[in-house]
């Protein structure tokens, strides 16, 4: 399988296989997260985010530093020189100077594919506007077998926004290769885009609904995201659906006891604080499965 030079933009670019091989990669990087490696030594990744991170931008450079390489970017593009009014095609075409990778998050879909359009180096997308986060899906998906042994034969609940949430639309579509049945639990005005519940839906079984009471008691795991404010074109259609989930002990006793909750992070209130040190929670673990598998992408991508 090969995957040196690859820009990681979509999971829709990826096979199953390809994914599997991923999540493999992922699993030999364990030991090498605690004890570090000299792999990508000399190789430099740029991290170029045009929007807020904590996770993706961090564990990215986390990773590239356990593998022995080197980091450089910026974490605010007010302080680059798209503040002056540089595209992005030329910032593209400025950093495949300096470094052998790019991480890129910008609030434009479509950011991540034009960037890799430009870029003679390898673009990995950390997060392109409402669209996809294919990174964290590969990490969810890595978190899901890690803690349930298996993906396949599994109910599986997204829950939240699903409409302006990107790490949702790139794990529905990582999940419509496995065989298992989908749950998307929404307001009516937050559900997934037609266009990929259709494509999902010629792939595997989906139920939408907007209460989570009924399939609780059903469901394998539990995937919470956040209410994203900053993507609504209108403030008071936020106000609506404002708070409108809210996961506590007494919405889980409903669940099974093997039930796993997982969340991309940031969470505002939507998993209430007392479920942290439930067995439920698995949701700080997913952060650190966040190292292993930007660990495999970038010594796969720079061969
Ligand atoms: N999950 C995620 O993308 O988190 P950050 O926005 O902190 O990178």
């Amino acid at each position: 399988m090969k995957f040196t030079g690859r820009d990681i933009i979509s999971i829709e670019d990826f096979s199953r296989k390809e994914i599997d091989y991923i999540l493999q990669a992922s699993q030999k990087m364990e030991p090498l997260a605690s004890k570090g490696s000299d792999m990508l030594k000399g190789k430099i990744l740029a991290t170029l985010f045009f929007e807020p991170s904590t996770r993706t931008r961090l564990s990215f450079e986390a990773a590239m530093l356990k593998l022995g390489g080197s980091t450089i970017g910026f974490a605010d593009a007010d302080i680059s020189s798209v503040k002056k009014g540089e595209n992005l095609s030329d910032t593209i075409r400025t950093i495949e100077n300096y470094a052998e990778a790019i991480a890129l998050r910008h609030p434009l879909e479509g950011s991540a594919r034009l960037a890799a359009e430009f870029s003679n180096v390898p673009i990995l997308n950390a997060g392109s506007g409402a669209e996809e986060h294919p990174t964290q899906a590969l990490m969810d998906l890595y978190t899901i077998k890690k803690e349930k042994g298996k993906i396949d034969n599994l109910k599986i609940a997204l829950l939240g926004d699903l409409r302006y949430g990107r790490t949702v639309h790139s794990l529905a579509s990582a999940l419509s290769l496995y065989d298992i049945e989908l749950f998307l639990i929404s307001p009516k005005s937050l559900r997934m885009r037609k266009g990929l519940v259709n494509s999902i839906k010629n792939k595997i079984s989906i139920i939408e609904d907007k209460n989570l009471e009924k399939i609780l008691p059903e469901i394998d795991v539990l995937y919470v995201t956040r209410i994203q404010k900053e993507r609504f074109p209108d403030p008071a259609e936020y106000s609506k659906v404002k708070g409108v989930y809210k996961i506590d002990i007494n919405t889980i006793k409903a669940g099974k006891e093997s039930l796993i909750l997982l969340h991309p992070l940031p969470r505002l209130d939507e998993i209430s604080a007392e479920i942290d040190k439930t067995p439920h929670a698995k949701y700080f673990q997913q952060v650190g499965n966040g190292i292993v598998v930007r660990m495999a992408l970038l010594s796969l991508v720079l061969g």
